[in-house]
């Protein structure tokens, strides 16, 4: 019975997972993970009674902590802002690693001798590996908090050999493992514990900001590995499974977002971007001495109010001014007097992955006007108007024209290629990347200078008067 609901969670995660793969079966996929995790809470419980593991008064003492864990979660979750998700995440994955440290010391210290047989060896190796790979998600997970939380200096920490130190701390845990399993003494596994929580320290402290996500993302994934070890040592299948998934689909999530940015998994795991000094850069300063062609909110309604086929382009900046729902109703206005709408979403605009379809979903744009940037990059030719909505880096020319920028080869919207593009943001001042951009430089690109929130709002009002008639 019990392996059946087991079982049942399982195809409920799996199921999710495949829901959360769209906005439209977003909400289903999220409410599938609940009722999974309930049914495995529900049988893990019921599970530890059946077998006498747990008496009725550490079952009451386990309900406690359920109900004061879920109530702070809850509380948490629904207080956290869009933008600081990533954080969020990063803190739950930390107690994903304690919680395999924790498992992983009880597994061995609960039977701190036997025979040196397979099953025995096989146990052992369980419990040193969640041990350590807990103990690396843990510290590293708590570093990538601080970093995201501007607790700690963003940039790389870079110094000498420490690709070596880290091979060092490495090397030296596996020997500890070795040592381990031979002796079955503790002392090895707490120094394991140390090392390689260490060395989680050096990894992530070795990311530099711009990273971050993919590092948050990649933790997501040790944790699912970590869950796994844990699986294997309590002999549970839901926490295999679950486990493999979200140490899979982290791994996966990685290296789409590695892709988006341009950046090497390999690199982004060794660390070290965004520690590169650069020199003064003549391109800029070229740049810049050409000007802009600034526009008011007249002249782009006016614009506007022409165009047969607009897209809009959102990005971090839409998510700060919280102009989703300005940008909905621009969109309604145009929609009613026959112009094409759609929405050109980047993998990585804003600062977490699915940002902009989330804001867009909460301010119910239509899905099937929201486009990814394969399936509408090939139309910008034949766009009128396009509508930078507080997006920078993801429209940068320089990413397919200049070799030596740093986002060289990331693949970008080319909104340039549009007959006008109309850049809403609040200066000429870099995004995230923290370099210039020659799109707002461009003859074909007017300047809408605010916040993006009024500025959508006096277009919506402009449009309305039918601009300058
Ligand atoms: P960015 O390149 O960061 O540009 C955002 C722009 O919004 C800024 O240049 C800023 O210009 C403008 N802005 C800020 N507040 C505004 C406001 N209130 N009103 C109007 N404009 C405002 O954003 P993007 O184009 O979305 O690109 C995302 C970047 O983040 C990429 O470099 C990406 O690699 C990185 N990143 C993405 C992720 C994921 S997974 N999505 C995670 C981490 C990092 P002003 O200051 O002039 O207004």
């Amino acid at each position: 019975m019990i392996a059946l609901i087991y079982l049942a969670a399982g195809v409920c995660f799996v199921l999710s997972l495949g829901g959360l793969s769209a906005p439209s079966s977003a909400r289903r996929g999220n409410q599938l993970g609940v009722l999974g995790m309930a049914l495995a809470l529900a049988a893990a419980v019921v599970g530890l009674v059946l077998d006498g593991q747990v008496d009725t008064g550490s079952l009451g003492v386990a309900a406690v902590a359920l109900v004061a864990g879920g109530a702070i979660g809850s509380v948490l979750a629904s207080r956290v802002q869009m933008t600081s998700m990533p954080e969020l995440v990063a803190v739950l994955h930390s107690f994903v690693g304690a919680g395999a440290v924790l498992v992983g010391l009880a597994g061995f210290l609960a039977h701190p001798v036997g025979d040196l047989d397979l099953a025995r060896v096989v146990h052992l190796v369980e419990c040193f590996l969640g041990v350590i790979i807990g103990s690396l998600t843990f510290t590293g997970s708590i570093v990538a908090f601080g970093k995201l939380k501007e607790l700690i200096r963003s940039k790389a920490l870079v110094f000498p050999f420490r690709h070596g130190v880290n091979l060092i701390l490495l090397l030296a845990t596996l020997a500890l493992g070795g040592w381990f399993v031979a002796t079955q003494a503790a002392l090895p596994l707490y120094l394991a514990l140390v090392l390689f929580g260490l060395l989680g320290v050096l990894l992530v402290m070795g990311i530099g900001g711009a990273d971050m996500p993919v590092v948050v993302s990649m933790l997501n994934s040790y944790s699912g590995w970590a869950a796994s070890a844990t699986g294997f040592l309590l002999a549970n299948d839901l926490l295999i499974i679950v486990g493999a998934l979200v140490g899979s689909s982290g791994a996966i999530l990685s290296y789409i977002m590695c892709k988006a940015m341009n950046r090497s998994f390999v690199s982004v795991i060794l660390g070290g971007f965004g520690a590169e000094a650069s020199g003064p850069d003549e391109r800029a300063e070229a740049l810049s001495a050409k000007g802009v062609n600034r526009a008011g909110p007249e002249d782009v309604a006016e614009l506007l109010l022409g165009a047969r086929s607009v897209v809009m382009v959102p990005g971090y900046g839409m998510a700060v001014a919280q102009a989703q729902h300005s940008v909905r109703e621009l969109t309604e206005l145009l929609q009613k007097k026959g112009t094409t709408v759609r929405f050109a979403i980047h993998p990585v605009a804003g600062r977490l992955p699915g940002h902009m379809n989330v804001l867009l979903a909460e301010a119910n744009v239509p899905y099937p006007i929201v486009f990814e940037m394969d399936e509408i990059n090939a139309d910008m030719v034949d766009t009128d108007v396009v509508l930078v909505l507080g997006a920078n880096d993801i429209v940068n020319p320089d990413a397919l024209e200049n070799p030596k920028s740093a986002l060289a080869g990331m693949p970008v919207l080319e909104v340039w290629r549009a007959q006008t593009v109309v850049a809403i943001k609040r200066s000429l001042n870099p995004g995230f990347a923290g370099i210039d951009n020659p799109l707002y430089y461009k003859d074909n690109t007017l300047m809408l200078f605010g916040d993006a929130r009024k500025m959508v709002e006096s277009l919506v009002a402009a449009v309305k008067g039918g601009a300058h008639h």
